[in-house]
C-alpha cells in the first residue's frame, strides 16, 4: 500500500506521473484434464523500460512447496533439470504473444503438473514499484470422458425416424460440464446437426434450424448420460455418416467456457430406403387371392382387396384408389374421406355400388354391390404415399409431398351375361281340313330360366311356303311380331289381313302365343315357326333383346279339293194337264266347300238344244228376280224360295201348253273370305232337268188368209178373209174361240210390220193407230172366219198383209179353257193402183171449173155407175151384227 503510495506519489514527481508494474494471470484456478494441452497467458502492464518484457513460469506443487523454474523467455538454460526434456521436446513451451504478453503452453499436460504457476517479470523500472510476480493454480484432473454411441439401424425407409443415441459422461470431480454434438459426414465434409450444452442450450446447425423448428429434430436428454436426437420422416438427404461428439467444458471465472477435453466417435452409416422402393401393391379377389381374373354373375358383389407393403407405413399418409380399366372408380383420401367417382362418363352409366373400407392396417377392399355387365374391365388398385415434410406437431396441415405411387397389377373381373334360356312347342290347335276353315296355332314358351324380373317376351311368326314341286324355290316371309312390348309390328305381305282381323297374333296366356286365320287360304299352307325373344331392360332404359329361340316348324297343309257342287233337282208335284200346278225342288250337296251362300237360277228351254231362258233368280242374300222371257201378267204363278239350307222350291202355277219344256236349277256357291266382304264365286253347277210335258188331246188348227183381188184402185174398200180350220176333236162352236190379230207390212221405205187390228177370244175389237185416211173394219163371217175390210184404200195401203190366230178351247179333260198353239198365216199383196188415180185426179180438178154441164152429167152417170158397180159389199151390216152376237156371249 505505501508502495504504492509512494510509487504514486514517485511518479508524479517523476516525469509522466505514478508507475506501478502490474503483472496477471488468470485467476483460476484453472481445470484441465491429463493430457490434453494447457495454455496459461500471463501478461504485464505500467512498467518502465523497454516495451518488450521477459517472462518467467515457475511452479509448485502446492503452496508451500519448492518452486521449480519451469521457463523463461530469455534464460534457455533456465528449466529445472526435471523439466529440461519437456522443454526440449516442446511438450513445454512459452510463446510470445505481444511486447508484454506470453502464453505457457503444455501440450499434454500430466497429473504431476497440478500445482501453483507463478509468473514473473524481471525488473526493468528505474523504482521498483507494483508487483513483479501472479501466480494461478493448475488443476489436473484424469480424462473420464466418455462417449459411447449406440449405432444406429443402417438402413432406415423413407419418411421413418432415426433416433441418434449417445452416451456422454465423465466422472465428476471438480465443477465440469458436458456438451453432446450430433454432425452428419457426407463425403469429406461433416455438417453439424445440433448440440446440446454445455449450459443446457440447443444450438442447430445452420441447415437443421428451420426442421428443428418445425419438429422434425428433437431432442430428448436421456438418464444415466444418454442423449437422444429424433430426426423424423427421414429422406434420402439425411444419409451419411452420423457422429457424436461429447465435450467437456469448464466454467471459468470471467463466464469464459474453456473445452477442456473433447471426443468425437462415429455413429454410424445410415442409409435411407426410397419409399418407392419399398412400396408395394397387390390387388386380389378377396375370395381367391391368387387368381388374377373373376367371373361374377349380374347382381354378385364384387369384392377386391388392396394390400399395400411398405417399409415405413405408420409415418405415410396413403391416397387409394380403385380403378376399372385406368378409370377412376373410388378414392379414400389420405384423410381417409371416401369420394366415389360417379359420373366418369357422361350418361350416369348404371354401375355397380362401390364402397372402399380400410380392412386392416394394410389392407383396403373394394366392394362393388349388384354388378353388371358394366361393371366389367381391369381392376388395379393405385397408392399414393405421402410423406409430411413439417413436424407433425408443428400446428396445422403439414406441407405434403407424394414420396411415392405405385399401382398394382390388375384383376380382370368378367361379369356373366346369364342369357335367359326357354323352350319353344309349337302346336296346332285347329287344322284345317280344306280351305276356308280356320287355322290356330300355339307356340307355348317352357321351362323359361334366368329371364329377369321386368324381362318379357315377344314372338315373331314365320311362314315358309311348301317345298315346291319343280324348282320353285321356298319362299319365306314375316307374318308379324309382338315385340317385348305387346305391340304388333305386321309383316309387309300379312299387313292387310292382320289389320281387317282375317287374321290375328295374340298372346293368351302368360307364355303363349297364338297365331290364328279365320279362314285359312291354299296360301296360307306352308311351314310355320315361331321365334321367341326375350328383352331386358337396360341400364338406359331401353329394351334389349337378350336371347332369341325357333321353334321348330310345324307343317299346315290340307287337300286342296277343289270345292264341287250337286245339284239334283226333283219334280214334287207333277202338272199332267194345262193349269195344273207344277213344283220342283232343288237339292244342293257339296264337297270342299266350307259356309256358303247359293244363288239359283230357274232356267228353261223348249227342247233340249233350243234357246235356255232364265225364268227367275234367287241371289244369295234371297232376292228374287223374274227373267226378261217370264209373261209380267204371270208373276204371281211363280214362287222360287228356299226350302231349306241346301234346298229350292221352284212353283208354276197354272202351266199352259206354252210352259211345255224343260226346266233344272243353275246353282252358285258363293263364299265370303270375311263376313261383311262381298261374296266371291266358289263354283256352280246345273242340276239335271225337269220336263213340264202334258199331252193335250185337243183338237188341231190351220190358217189360211184369201183376198177377192190382190189390186184394187184408191178409195175402193179391200178385203181379206182369214179361215180357221179345225180338224180332231173338234170342240162345239160355243167352247170354241180365236183371237185373231191382222199385220201390215208396208214394202215402201222400210218393210216394217205394224199391226193393224185385233179381235179378243171374247170378241172386242181394237184397232191400231194408223197413218192412213183409209179405215178399217173387222167383221167375223161365222167362228172360223174372220174378214178384214180397208174403207177408202190410199197408196199407203200397198203392202203385205197377214194374220195370226191364237184358238182357245174349253178342254174336255180339265174343264178348263186352254190356248192352243198360236197360227201365222201366210202373206198376200195389195196393190192400190196409184197410176189410174193421178190421171183422174187432173181432168177433175181442171174439169170442174170448165163445164158444169159435163159436171152435172158426170154426177148423173157416177150416180148409175155406183149404184151398179158396190152391190157385192151389201152384207157387211149384217156382219156387224153377228160380230156383236158374239160380243153379248
Ligand atoms: C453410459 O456410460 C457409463 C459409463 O460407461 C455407464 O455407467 C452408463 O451405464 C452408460 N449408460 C447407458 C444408458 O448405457
Ligand atoms: C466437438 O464439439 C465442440 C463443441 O461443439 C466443438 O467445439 C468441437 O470442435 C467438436 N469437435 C469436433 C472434432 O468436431
Ligand atoms: C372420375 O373419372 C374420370 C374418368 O376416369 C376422371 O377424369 C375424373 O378425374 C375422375 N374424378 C374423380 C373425382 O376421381
Ligand atoms: C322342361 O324341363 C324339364 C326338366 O328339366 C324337362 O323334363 C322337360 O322336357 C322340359 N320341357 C321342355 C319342353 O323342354
Ligand atoms: C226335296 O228333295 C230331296 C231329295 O232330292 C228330299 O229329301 C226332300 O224331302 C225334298 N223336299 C221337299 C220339300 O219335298
Ligand atoms: C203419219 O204420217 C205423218 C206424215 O206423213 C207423220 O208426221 C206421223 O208421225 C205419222 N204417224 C204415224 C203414227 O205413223
Amino acid at each position: 500500500m505505501d508502495k504504492c503510495l509512494i510509487t504514486l506519489v514517485f511518479s508524479v514527481l517523476m516525469i509522466g506521473g505514478c508507475l506501478a508494474r502490474v503483472v496477471t494471470v488468470s485467476s483460476g484456478p484453472l481445470i484441465r484434464v491429463e493430457g490434453q494441452p494447457v495454455s496459461i497467458r500471463c501478461d504485464v502492464s505500467e512498467y518502465m523500460g523497454p516495451r518488450e518484457q521477459d517472462f518467467e513460469w515457475e511452479m509448485s506443487r502446492d503452496a508451500k512447496a519448492q518452486r521449480i523454474k519451469i521457463i523463461s523467455t530469455f534464460d534457455s538454460g533456465y528449466s529445472h533439470a526435471s523439466l529440461s526434456k519437456r522443454v526440449a521436446s516442446g511438450d513445454i513451451s512459452v510463446v510470445r504473444l505481444k511486447d508484454n504478453e506470453v502464453e505457457l503452453k503444455i501440450a499434454e499436460v500430466k497429473s504431476v503438473d497440478a500445482g501453483f504457476f507463478y509468473c514473473q517479470t524481471p525488473s526493468t523500472d528505474s523504482v521498483i514499484s507494483g508487483n513483479y510476480e501472479a501466480q494461478v493454480q493448475l488443476i489436473v484432473i484424469p480424462n473420464t470422458l466418455k462417449v459411447s454411441p449406440q449405432t444406429p439401424p443402417s438402413v432406415i425407409p423413407e419418411g421413418s425416424d432415426i433416433t441418434l443415441s449417445c452416451n456422454v459422461t465423465r466422472e465428476l470431480t471438480q465443477s465440469t460440464y458436458l456438451s453432446v454434438t450430433w454432425s452428419l459426414k457426407k463425403g469429406g465434409t461433416s455438417e453439424e446437426i445440433l448440440t446440446f450444452g454445455p449450459q443446457g442450450g440447443v444450438v442447430t446447425g445452420q441447415k437443421y434450424t428451420r426442421r428443428y423448428t418445425d419438429g422434425g429434430i428433437r431432442l430428448v436428454p436421456g438418464k444415466n448420460g444418454v442423449f437422444e436426437l429424433v430426426i423424423s420422416r427421414v429422406t434420402t438427404s439425411d444419409e451419411g455418416i452420423y457422429e457424436c461428439n461429447g465435450t467437456e467444458w469448464t466454467h471459468e471465472k470471467g463466464g469464459k467456457w474453456i473445452k477442456i477435453v473433447e471426443s468425437k466417435r462415429e455413429m454410424g452409416t445410415v442409409a435411407v430406403t426410397p419409399t418407392g422402393q419399398s412400396l408395394s401393391v397387390t390387388s386380389s379377389s378377396a375370395s381367391s387371392p391368387s387368381s388374377t381374373s373373376m367371373l361374377l354373375s349380374p347382381g354378385d358383389t364384387l369384392t377386391l382387396l388392396c394390400s399395400v407393403a411398405v417399409d415405413n407405413l405408420p409415418s405415410l399418409a396413403l391416397e387409394v384408389t380403385w380403378l376399372a380399366d385406368g378409370r377412376d372408380i373410388i378414392t379414400m383420401e389420405r384423410s381417409g374421406v371416401v369420394i366415389s367417382n360417379t359420373s366418369s362418363s357422361g350418361t350416369p352409366a348404371k354401375r355397380g355400388e362401390a364402397s372402399l373400407e380400410r380392412t386392416g392396417a394394410e389392407t383396403y377392399r373394394l366392394a362393388v354391390r349388384g354388378v353388371s355387365g358394366e361393371d366389367e374391365g381391369a381392376y388395379a388398385c393405385r397408392i399414393r404415399a405421402f410423406v409430411e415434410k413439417g413436424g407433425r406437431s408443428a400446428g396445422g396441415g403439414g406441407r405434403w409431398h407424394m414420396a411415392a405411387e405405385k399401382m398394382s397389377s390388375p384383376v380382370t373381373v368378367k361379369v356373366s351375361q346369364i342369357k335367359p334360356s326357354f323352350s319353344l312347342t309349337l302346336e296346332p290347335i285347329l287344322s284345317p281340313q280344306m280351305t276356308a276353315e280356320p287355322t290356330e296355332l300355339a307356340c307355348h314358351v317352357t321351362n323359361i330360366t334366368h329371364l329377369p324380373t321386368g324381362g318379357r317376351l315377344g314372338v315373331t311368326w314365320k311362314h315358309t311356303t311348301l317345298p315346291g314341286i319343280g324348282d320353285e324355290p321356298q319362299d319365306s316371309n314375316p307374318i308379324g311380331t309382338l315385340d317385348g312390348q305387346g305391340n304388333l309390328l305386321p309383316g309387309p305381305t300379312y299387313s292387310d289381313r292382320l289389320k281387317s282381323g282375317v287374321m290375328s297374333l295374340s298372346r293368351v296366356q302368360p307364355n303363349t302365343f297364338k297365331l290364328q286365320f279365320l279362314r285359312s287360304q291354299e296360301i296360307d299352307m306352308g311351314e310355320y315357326a315361331c321365334t321367341v325373344s326375350a328383352w331386358t331392360i337396360s341400364s338406359q332404359g331401353d329394351m334389349v333383346k337378350t336371347a332369341e329361340y325357333e321353334s321348330s316348324p310345324l307343317t299346315v297343309r290340307w287337300d286342296t279339293k277343289r270345292p264341287s257342287l250337286n245339284v239334283v233337282a226333283k219334280r214334287t208335284r207333277e202338272a199332267s194337264v194345262g193349269g195344273a200346278t207344277f213344283e220342283m225342288n232343288c237339292t244342293v250337296s257339296t264337297e270342299n266347300l266350307g259356309e256358303a251362300g247359293y244363288s239359283v237360277l230357274i232356267q228353261s228351254q223348249d227342247n233340249l238344244g233350243s234357246t235356255t231362258r232364265t225364268i227367275m233368280t234367287l241371289s244369295p242374300d234371297n232376292v228374287v228376280q223374274h227373267g226378261g222371257a217370264t209373261d209380267p201378267n204371270r208373276r204371281d204363278s211363280l214362287v222360287l224360295a228356299k226350302s231349306g239350307p241346301t234346298e229350292f222350291r221352284f212353283r208354276l202355277a197354272g202351266v199352259q201348253l206354252s210352259d211345255r219344256g224343260f226346266y233344272w236349277c243353275d246353282i252358285t256357291a258363293w263364299t265370303k273370305q270375311q263376313p261383311g266382304q262381298a261374296w266371291t264365286k266358289a263354283t256352280s253347277s246345273e242340276s239335271n232337268k225337269v220336263r213340264i210335258d202334258f199331252q193335250e188331246n185337243g183338237p188341231s188348227f190351220a190358217i189360211d188368209i184369201q183376198s177377192d183381188s190382190s189390186t184394187v184402185y184408191p178409195w175402193q174398200t179391200a178385203k181379206m178373209k182369214c179361215s180357221l180350220s179345225v180338224s180332231g176333236s173338234s170342240p162345239k162352236t160355243d167352247d170354241l174361240a180365236y183371237e185373231v190379230r191382222w199385220f201390215f207390212t208396208r214394202l215402201r221405205g222400210g218393210a216394217t210390220t205394224t199391226e193393224l187390228a185385233s179381235v179378243d177370244r171374247f170378241g172386242v175389237v181394237k184397232k191400231e193407230d194408223r197413218n192412213s185416211s183409209s179405215d178399217i173394219s173387222i167383221e167375223r163371217d161365222d167362228t172360223h172366219t174372220y174378214m178384214l175390210n180397208i174403207h177408202g184404200t190410199q197408196d199407203s195401203d200397198s203392202g203385205e198383209y197377214h194374220c195370226i190366230a191364237t184358238p182357245w178351247y174349253l178342254s174336255a179333260s180339265t174343264g178348263a179353257w186352254t190356248q192352243a198353239g198360236e197360227l201365222t198365216s201366210s202373206r198376200i199383196f195389195l196393190t192400190v193402183r196409184f197410176a189410174v188415180w193421178e190421171s183422174l185426179k187432173l181432168p177433175l180438178l181442171y174439169g170442174v171449173s170448165a163445164s158444169i154441164g159435163v159436171g152435172l152429167f158426170s154426177l148423173v152417170l157416177g150416180l148409175v155407175c155406183a149404184q151398179c158397180c158396190c152391190r157385192n159389199t151389201t152384207h157387211t151390216p149384217r156382219s156387224r151384227n153377228k160380230l156383236m152376237d158374239l160380243e153379248m156371249d
